[in-house]
């Protein structure tokens, strides 16, 4: 095969059915070097480092998505139409939009809400709520019960916007749709999905808290995050 503009190699077993997705790189490294073994890179083409290895004896890839929903959209699209990749897990961060979403609590997004054009323009799809894969979902919540992590199951937001002039705007978006935190792909994850017939889903991990201001430093998120990322990794087949 060939390879995409945005992912080098050329031979498709070298990815993983299920793909971690964080946003940053450096994350999927950390997770590649901290929980996987005998790790080969996939790409790194502009730095969105992807990996593939064992985690208990089980396949599993994580590649980075950048941030924002036509980051995602491009990598995401790629995995899943020219790599025959099946399930994506986007694992990231988001912003409280009440006060009972504390620092580092974890969400699964039962599905996102967004304002964004993107799946009107991908696909013609006109709703502004995209659901995740219930069949994944119910595996994640699973898991979590195993392994003793409580997960609170909500709406998300996924916004275009990280620097909204208008800073309230988040209690409206909470109020009239019933999101409950703020981050900015898995709309974009979840369209792609089903217009390629996939699955997709996604855990989040509370970073900063708009109504209460707290805010966790990056060091924090490096090791807090683990509790998500020890849910995703269960995913391995
Ligand atoms: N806004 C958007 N995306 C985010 C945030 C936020 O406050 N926190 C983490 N991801």
């Amino acid at each position: 095969m060939i390879p995409t503009p945005h992912i080098e190699t050329t031979d498709k077993s070298l990815i993983a059915k299920t793909v971690l997705m964080p946003g940053d790189p450096l994350r999927a490294k950390f997770i590649a070097d901290t929980f996987l073994e005998d790790v080969i890179q996939f790409n790194g083409v502009r730095n969105v480092l992807g990996y593939t290895g064992t985690y208990k004896g089980r396949k599993i890839s994580v590649m980075a998505s950048g941030m924002g929903m036509p980051s995602i959209g491009i990598y995401s699209y790629e995995l899943y139409k020219f790599y025959d990749v099946e399930n994506i897990i986007r694992i990231g961060s988001c912003g409280g939009y009440t006060a009972d979403m504390k620092l580092y609590d974890v969400i699964l997004a039962k599905d996102a809400w967004s304002e964004s054009s993107f799946a009107k323009v991908q696909g013609g799809y006109e709703s502004q709520v995209i659901e995740g894969s219930a069949e994944l979902n119910a595996r994640l919540l699973e898991i979590a019960k195993e392994i003793d992590i409580p997960v609170h199951v909500e709406r998300i937001h996924s916004s275009d916007v990280f620097y909204r002039e208008d800073f309230n705007a988040y209690k409206e978006i909470y109020e009239k749709h019933g999101c409950v935190a703020v981050e900015m792909e898995s709309f974009a994850l979840f369209h792609n999905a089903n217009v390629t017939g996939k699955k997709a889903a996604c855990l989040l991990t509370v970073s900063d808290n708009l109504v209460t201001h707290e805010l966790t430093t990056s060091e924090e998120r490096q090791l807090a995050f683990t509790n998500m990322m020890k849910i995703a990794l269960e995913m391995a087949e």
